[in-house]
C-alpha cells in the first residue's frame, strides 16, 4: 500500500500486528491444539476456486488435522448483502459442503452448517447491534469498498450491518481463532469489539461472557485469475476446484502471460507469469523460483503444460473424491443436518448465557 499524505494509520488494516500474532498463534496451536476452537466460512455463491484452496481450504484441513476444534460456516444470510434474491441457494451450499469434505474437512472431526439453520446465533444479533454506532459500521473499510463495487442501486441494512452478524457467526461458539485474509481483518475488529463491550455491560470482571476472537493470518500466497486479475468467481478467470481436467488445460492454456520468452519467478515485475508458476510451485510443494528455473528458455507454452500437469495431478484424488460424495446428496445433507445440530445446541447454550447476563431470562 502506498504512503501518501493522506494515509492513516489504520488504513493498514494492522496488518503487520496481525501478521506478528498469528506467528505467536501458530506456536500456541501446536503446544495445544485441543485448546483451540476455529471458526470460518464462505457464502455459498458458487464452487470454490484454487485461490480459496491454497488461500484457505488447506489451512482449515491442516487446523482440523493438528486437533483443533474447526467450525466450518455455510454463511447463507451473508448471500444478501450485495444481491436481492441468493440464486440456486441449495445448490450452492451443497457445492460448498463438497468442496470442503472433497479438500478433507471431516465432518465427525469438523461442524459444518449454516446460518439460517441456527436461531439462537442470529438472535444473538439483536443485543450486538445495541453495541456498535451508526458511525462504526460506516467507517469499516471492507464494508465501503463492498459498497462501491456493488451493482445495487441501495445498499441494505443487510450489507450495512453484516460485521455485526459475523460476530455473532465467531461469538455464539466463543471460538478464539479465526483463519481469515487481509480484508476480514475489520470485520474481526467488530467482533472483538462486541465481545468486549458486552462483557463490560453486562459480565463480570472475573467471569466474561466471551473471549476476544483472534484472526489467524493464513501465509495466503496470492493467485491471480487467468486473466491477471485477482482470482475470483464472479470475474470468470477462476478455475474451480471441481474443474475437470481438460476444462483445467483449457482454462491455462487461455491464461495471460507476457512477451518475455525466458520464464522467471518475479511477481512484482511478471505478475501473469509468475502466477502460472506459483501455483505448480503450491501443487508440487516446491520453490517457485525453482520450478521457473527449471522451465527456463522453454517458454510460456511449456510452462502452461507444467502447470496443467501439476494441477490436474494434485487434484485428481480430490476431485475424484468430490465426484463420489456428489453421487450421495443425502448424505450431504445428513451431514449438514448434523452440523446444524450440533451448532445449534452450542448457540442455544450461549444465548442462555446472555440473557442471563442481560436479565432477561424469564
Ligand atoms: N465474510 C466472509 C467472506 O466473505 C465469510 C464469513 C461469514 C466469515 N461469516 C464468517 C468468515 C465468520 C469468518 C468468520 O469470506
Amino acid at each position: 500500500m502506498s504512503t501518501t499524505l493522506d494515509t492513516t494509520p489504520s488504513d493498514d488494516l494492522g496488518v503487520p500486528a496481525a501478521r506478528r500474532r498469528s506467528a505467536e498463534l501458530e506456536r500456541s496451536i501446536r503446544e495445544r491444539p485441543g485448546r483451540f476452537r476455529a471458526l470460518t466460512g464462505d457464502r455459498p455463491t458458487g464452487r470454490l476456486h484454487l485461490g480459496h484452496y491454497f488461500g484457505t481450504l488447506h489451512n482449515r484441513v491442516r487446523l482440523q488435522n493438528l486437533g483443533v476444534d474447526m467450525m466450518v460456516l455455510v454463511a447463507d444470510y451473508q448471500v444478501l448483502t450485495d444481491r436481492d434474491v441468493a440464486d440456486r441457494l441449495a445448490d450452492h451450499v451443497e457445492d460448498l459442503v463438497l468442496d470442503y469434505m472433497a479438500a478433507g474437512i471431516d465432518p465427525d472431526r469438523a461442524t459444518i452448517f449454516t446460518h439460517s439453520a441456527i436461531p439462537a446465533l442470529n438472535q444473538l444479533l439483536l443485543p450486538f447491534l445495541s453495541l456498535v454506532s451508526v458511525a462504526e459500521l460506516g467507517r469499516n473499510p471492507t464494508v465501503k469498498d463492498e459498497i462501491a463495487h456493488s451493482r445495487q442501486s441501495a445498499v441494505s441494512g443487510l450489507m450495512f450491518t453484516y460485521p455485526v452478524h459475523q460476530a455473532a457467526d465467531i461469538l455464539f461458539c466463543k471460538a478464539g481463532l479465526v483463519p481469515v485474509g487481509q480484508d476480514q481483518l475489520p470485520h474481526l475488529e467488530v467482533a472483538r469489539t462486541v465481545a468486549r463491550r458486552f462483557n463490560s455491560r453486562y459480565g463480570t470482571a472475573s467471569n466474561p461472557v466471551f473471549p476476544e476472537p483472534e484472526a489467524l493470518l493464513s501465509a495466503a500466497p496470492l493467485l491471480l485469475g487467468t486473466d491477471g486479475a485477482k482470482m475470483s468467481k464472479s470475474r470468470g478467470n477462476a478455475i474451480a476446484l471441481a474443474a475437470t481436467a481438460d476444462e483445467t488445460a483449457r482454462l491455462i492454456r487461455g491464461a495471460k502471460t507476457d512477451a518475455d520468452r525466458h520464464i522467471t519467478y518475479d511477481p512484482v515485475a511478471r505478475p501473469e507469469v509468475s502466477s502460472l508458476v506459483l501455483l505448480a510451485a503450491l501443487c508440487l510443494d516446491r520453490d517457485p523460483h525453482d520450478v521457473a528455473a527449471e522451465i527456463g528458455g522453454r517458454g510460456a507454452a511449456a510452462l502452461k503444460a507444467a502447470v496443467t500437469d501439476a494441477v490436474n495431478d494434485h487434484f485428481a484424488p480430490i476431485r475424484a473424491r468430490r465426484a463420489e460424495l456428489a453421487r450421495d446428496r443425502a448424505h450431504i445433507r445428513r451431514v449438514l443436518r448434523d452440523g446444524n445440530e450440533r451448532a445449534g445446541a452450542i448457540a442455544d447454550a450461549t444465548l442462555r448465557e446472555v440473557r442471563a447476563a442481560m436479565n432477561s431470562l424469564y
